[in-house]
């Protein structure tokens, strides 16, 4: 579908363009055009001209743009290293870190990428409030002797002219697709620039983002890309909540209650694990979410493990997954049922 070519800035926006996001689900052919709306032009002007602190990094190599990464990870093949990459958004903490460490046990040399994705936010979404720390975040990566921090701008990936989706149909429509439909669009794609920039022989993605990392392991096996996704389990604070970036937004109180979620669903594949059936079990966990304090409640769901199918009751591979909003934030989790 092509919108309005006339238009200069050839950047895609889908949850603008809610009949792109339709055409995206029904896997039609993906390719169009459009503005940017000018609030992510705003933000994407601010980090573009935020000037990075001095840094006094002992290993890590700030790289921005391809040419560079490329050349670097071609000198690495020609040594015989293999190359492992974990793309992020920044604001890294221990999760982030985990899948850095994985990488390290298993490969010769890290690429971390930083990049706040615009594609995958829609308008209304926290896009320019999303939380951003350079300094603190290479501070880090150096700290692991993490190889190179691969940090490019908004226009460095999306090129005036950018006509480009990649849409996984399927796993990409339920549970966070239903509430988020620019979502899983949005990382297809620009996972798939990063594996084509990087790549890597392992990319490393934690099972936090359990849907994303079906869906990106769906992708890379349908498009022949040679890279072997690699998941790595949830890293949690000492009362199990799931550490995220956007754990930040809670206030005192909410992160009191925010734990509640990891219970919920531990209590829901307790009981799905004992033969109850997943509705009842379901709606138990809803109703302790509600009283606790979340909502809305987007989701809780008792899925296939691989095809992320809803299941009555379970009898083989499955996984519990919840998305709630407490307060303002969205927090996002699951268990596997065992
Ligand atoms: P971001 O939210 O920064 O997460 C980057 C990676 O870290 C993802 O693979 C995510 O699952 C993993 N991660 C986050 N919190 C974790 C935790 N507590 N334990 C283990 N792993 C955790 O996910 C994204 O960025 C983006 O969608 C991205 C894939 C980078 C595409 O833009």
């Amino acid at each position: 579908m092509t919108a309005n070519c006339t238009q200069n800035r050839g950047l895609l926006c889908p949850a603008a363009f809610p009949p792109i996001v339709a055409a995206a689900c029904e896997g039609r052919p993906n390719i169009y055009l459009m503005a940017l709306p000018k609030t992510w032009m705003k933000a994407m002007q601010t980090v573009r001209n935020r000037k990075s602190k001095k840094l006094n990094t002992k290993h890590i190599e700030i790289v921005r743009d391809v040419s560079t990464l490329r050349a670097k990870v071609r000198e690495w093949r020609q040594n015989g290293e293999t190359i492992g990459l974990i793309p992020t958004m920044g604001a890294l903490h221990d999760g982030h870190l985990a899948l850095v460490k994985a990488a390290q046990r298993t490969c010769d040399r890290t690429v971390t990428s930083i990049f706040v994705n615009p594609t995958q936010f829609a308008p209304s979404e926290d896009f320019e409030s999303y939380p951003r720390d350079e300094a603190d975040d290479i501070a880090k990566l150096d700290s692991l002797s993490a190889d190179i921090a691969f940090m490019p701008g908004v226009a460095d990936m999306y090129a005036d002219g950018f006509s480009t989706r990649v849409a996984v149909s399927g796993l990409s429509e339920g549970l966070c697709g239903a509430s988020r439909p620019h979502f899983f669009g949005g990382v297809a794609t620009v996972v798939t620039k990063l594996l084509l920039q990087a790549l890597p022989d392992r990319a490393y993605f934690g099972e936090k983002d359990y849907q994303q990392l079906q869906v990106v392991s769906r992708m890379v096996r349908d498009l022949d890309i040679p890279s072997t996704i690699v998941g790595v389990p949830t890293v949690r604070e000492s009362d199990g909540l799931a550490m995220s970036s956007r754990n930040w937004y809670l206030s005192p109180q909410e992160r009191t209650v925010a734990p509640t979620l990891h219970n919920v669903l531990r209590d829901v594949a307790a009981r799905v694990a004992g033969g109850e059936d997943c509705a009842s079990a379901i709606a138990a966990g809803r109703a302790v979410l509600e009283t606790a304090g979340f909502g809305p409640v987007d989701y809780i769901a008792v899925c296939h493990a691989e095809s992320l199918e809803p299941l009555d009751r379970v009898d083989g591979p499955a996984r519990v997954l919840a998305a709630a909003h407490l307060g303002r934030t969205r927090l996002i989790d699951n268990v596997p049922v065992k």
